[in-house]
């Protein structure tokens, strides 16, 4: 049954019926069946989700129950909330087991089939305080996922990030890129983290013939956010809705690309239903994000504009060392993999995400 929520905009609900789907902006959903293996949609399969009650982790349980998966949500809730999967608790197939992975995987469910991990803190602002956390999480928690994938054969995915390519110097960034990354600066317990996972992984599928892949994930934005996380799109939200002036660093002429969290969370299960032979074997990872770039002045005049908010903008030096100047995907390699493409578009995912920030604050 369609649980409909007064933030769930009629023109974001499912459109694929079959899925049963209950995400807002669940358009996006559509994309899932462009290279849905049916096997692998409707049939009795377990994975695990680390990180599972984040924002984006949170999405993801919801569309593989959708697909009428086992889903074992494994999270310390270190930077996600109980909230996140407060609808999912009386699924019959959803598992929380709240546990942190630096210390290893639960024993169950012994024999996953897939291993979705999204477990390490994400924000800026957890940069400083967690960063340790980051690095371990990024470092021991990723071992230990690969052991299970190499002692059960199931097919590993790590959700990487664009934190990878750094201040980068190639204009859109491709998969082949190598980044421009400083080991010293405040970003590198998350970036270097993210990068020693990737390097993990490579050795895995050398080494024991571990079926691993990755994505690199642009900023996302979507219902279940944490409003506080710093990031800018909560920052801009919430102040455009507090009638608050919307602090942009800097001239605001950085840029960024902006992917709706079902977009992203399509892209995850395109690349996750991928045949192990078409996985690009010396670069097993994949681009997702929404190409389309926008100044940073841009964007919080769109959340003024969507929010209906008389905000003006207050301009501030950048506080963050090390934030790159221009970041935008180049995801043909994702689309001609799998035929993926971002379904929904910044205004109609803000309106959703307004919509929702408004529920959530007020
Ligand atoms: N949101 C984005 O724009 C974005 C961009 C690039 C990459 N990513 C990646 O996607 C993943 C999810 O990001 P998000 O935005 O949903 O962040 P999030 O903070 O909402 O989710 C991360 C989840 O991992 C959990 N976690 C952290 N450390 C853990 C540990 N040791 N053991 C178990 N659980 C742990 C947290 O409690 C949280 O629920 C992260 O790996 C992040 O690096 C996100």
């Amino acid at each position: 049954m369609l649980i409909r929520r007064p933030w769930q905009d009629s023109r974001l609900l499912p459109t694929n019926e079959t899925l049963n789907i209950t995400t807002p902006g669940a358009r996006g959903w559509a994309t899932i069946s462009i290279n849905d293996r049916s096997d692998r949609v409707m049939s009795d399969i377990t994975a695990v989700v680390t990180g599972g009650a984040g924002f984006i982790g949170s999405h993801l349980c919801r569309a593989l129950l959708d697909r009428g998966w086992e889903v074992h949500c494994v999270d310390n809730v270190l930077t996600g909330r109980a909230t996140n999967i407060e609808d999912l608790r009386d699924n019959p197939r959803f598992h929380f087991i709240e546990h942190n992975i630096i210390h290893g995987l639960p024993d169950e469910p012994a024999e996953p089939q897939f291993i979705f991990n999204l477990a390490c803190p994400a924000s800026p602002v957890d940069f400083g305080p967690l960063a340790l956390e980051i690095m371990r999480v990024s470092s021991e928690g990723m071992r230990h996922l690969l052991e299970r994938a190499r002692e059960t054969g199931a097919t590993i995915l790590q959700t990487s990030t664009s934190e990878v390519y750094g201040e980068p110097r190639e204009h859109p960034q491709e998969e082949h890129y190598w980044g421009n990354v400083n080991t010293l600066g405040s970003r590198a317990c998350y970036d270097e983290g993210k990068r020693f996972a990737e390097a993990m992984l490579m050795n895995y599928r050398w080494l024991h013939g571990v079926d691993g892949r990755m994505v690199r994930i642009f900023n996302t934005y979507g219902p279940w956010m944490r409003p506080d996380d710093g990031r800018v799109v909560p920052n801009f939200i919430r102040q455009a809705l507090l009638h608050e002036p919307l602090t942009v660093y800097g001239d605001g002429g950085q840029t960024r690309s902006f992917c709706y969290v079902s977009d992203t969370v399509a892209g995850i299960l395109a690349v996750a239903d991928m045949e192990a032979s078409a996985i690009d074997p010396e670069r097993p990872v994949y681009n997702l994000g929404n190409r389309r770039e926008s100044t940073i002045l841009e964007f919080a005049q769109t959340v003024i504009d969507v929010c209906g908010s008389d905000s003006e903008i207050a301009h501030q030096p950048n506080p963050h060392a090390d934030d790159p100047a221009r970041r935008c995907p180049d995801t043909s390699k994702l689309e001609a993999a799998t035929g993926w493409q971002t379904q929904v578009g910044l205004r109609e995912g803000l309106e959703a995400t307004v919509a929702w920030f408004r529920d959530e604050l007020c």
